[in-house]
């Protein structure tokens, strides 16, 4: 009837009309008259009818992308690994009282709505055990083998967020953290999600968060991210600014690209937020949280002969990701901010019809795609120069 190529579509319970769903729907190259009855009869069919991503002719290949922080909701439920269903393969699988714990955390994650406080969960004797093995043997190794931003700010999160042997940290307490020293926030999601979305959260400073912890008998070894993963070994850097700003920049480079551009700037990520590791005083550290959060490979890529090489975004970008092995080769930096110029360098060629950029006060992403938006961009800028040289004065008189 209306000639619209629907490429997605889901449903949800809404959160904001009592009784009625929520209807999430993605179309893909059709014509402007077609969308535009569609949309007319839509609103005359529905409460509310809200356009995400307006269609416009330099936009018409671009895959669809967050726009507004609440637009997460939609990207955190596009799961594509159930947080409750394990492999035959994975400790957990034959535990039911295991898999029954891991079907109420994706729950949790499932129910999440932007905006909402962290759901504060209770981990029983047998999780907070596990946690107290992770985070005992792991502290043992931070002092000889983290980079030393970790190291200043791992006393910040244990002084502030419940860090303790004989506690799991609860996500909430780590966002509202993270967000006063960085912006930087947490959010729980049920499963995997793909490497689109996952990037599409960091352009808002959000990061998805798994809230579930790994199998008991195996406190050392999980073959997915799982809490200890998390709150070990990422969040001490989110609340570094230059690493913040280094992670949202990848983010941003992310909103729509091509799927091969998204699979270089995923394994960019993979290589530096997850397995980087930095030359600090005539030794190498790690940064990476799937370092940082590994008994095993922390000492195999700080002690060991692994294969290393300078970052560099083009190399690194056409690396593979494997995630049940020790990695074969690692990426070192001289700094985060040496990261970021060459992250940038990068992203500057992945080809795309617009610039972005992240409004931290409407919490959105602008499009700068006409002289208007450049032009208010522009007086931002002037408004920050301003400042910039009074400060400067008061500082030289
Ligand atoms: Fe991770």
């Amino acid at each position: 009837m209306f000639s619209v190529n629907i490429t997605h579509i889901e449903s949800r319970p809404s959160k904001t009309v009592n009784e009625q769903y929520d209807l999430y729907v993605d179309c893909l190259h059709c014509e402007d008259r077609n969308l535009a009855s569609l949309l007319e009869e839509l609103r005359k069919r529905s409460v509310t009818v809200q356009v995400l991503s307006p269609p416009s002719s330099k936009a018409d290949d671009v895959p669809w992308f967050p726009r507004k922080c609440s637009d997460l909701d939609i990207v955190a439920n596009d799961i594509i690994g159930y947080g409750g269903g394990l492999d035959a393969d994975h400790p957990g699988f034959k535990d039911t009282e295991y898999r029954a714990r891991r079907q109420h955390f994706a729950d949790v994650g499932l129910k999440y709505r932007h905006g909402h406080p962290i759901p504060r969960v209770e981990y029983n004797e047998e999780e907070t055990r596990t946690w107290g093995t992770v985070f005992r043997e792991l502290t043992k190794l931070y002092p000889t083998h983290a980079c030393k931003e970790y190291n200043q700010l791992f006393p910040l999160l244990i002084e502030n967020c419940g860090y303790r042997e004989n506690n799991v940290p609860q996500l909430e307490d780590v966002s509202n953290f993270l967000r006063s020293r960085t912006g930087f926030r947490l959010r729980p999601v049920a499963g995997y999600l793909s490497s689109r979305n996952f990037l599409a959260g960091l352009a808002f400073r959000i990061f998805h968060s798994t809230q579930y912890i790994r199998h008991g008998s195996q406190p050392l070894y999980t073959p997915e991210p799982d809490v200890c993963h998390e709150l070990l070994g990422h969040a001490a850097l989110f609340a570094d600014p230059m690493f913040a700003q280094f992670s949202q920049e990848i983010g941003l480079a992310s909103l729509g690209v091509s799927e091969e551009h998204i699979k270089r700037l995923a394994a960019c990520y993979f290589f530096t937020v997850e397995f980087g590791l930095c030359w600090q005083n005539g030794k190498m550290r790690a940064y990476g949280a799937g370092l940082l959060s590994s008994f095993g490979e922390l000492k195999h890529a700080i002690e060991g002969e692994p294969e290393r090489h300078p970052f560099d975004p083009v190399k690194t970008g056409e690396q593979s990701c494997p995630i049940t092995e020790y990695q074969p080769v690692y990426f070192y930096t001289e700094s985060f901010e040496d990261a970021i110029q060459k992250m940038r360098a990068y992203t500057a060629t992945i080809p795309r019809p617009f610039a972005v950029r992240y409004n931290p006060y409407t919490e959105s992403i602008e499009l700068l795609d006409n002289v208007d938006k450049l032009k208010s961009m522009a007086a931002d800028m002037k408004a920050d120069v301003t400042r910039f040289c009074q400060a400067l004065d008061k500082l030289n008189n």
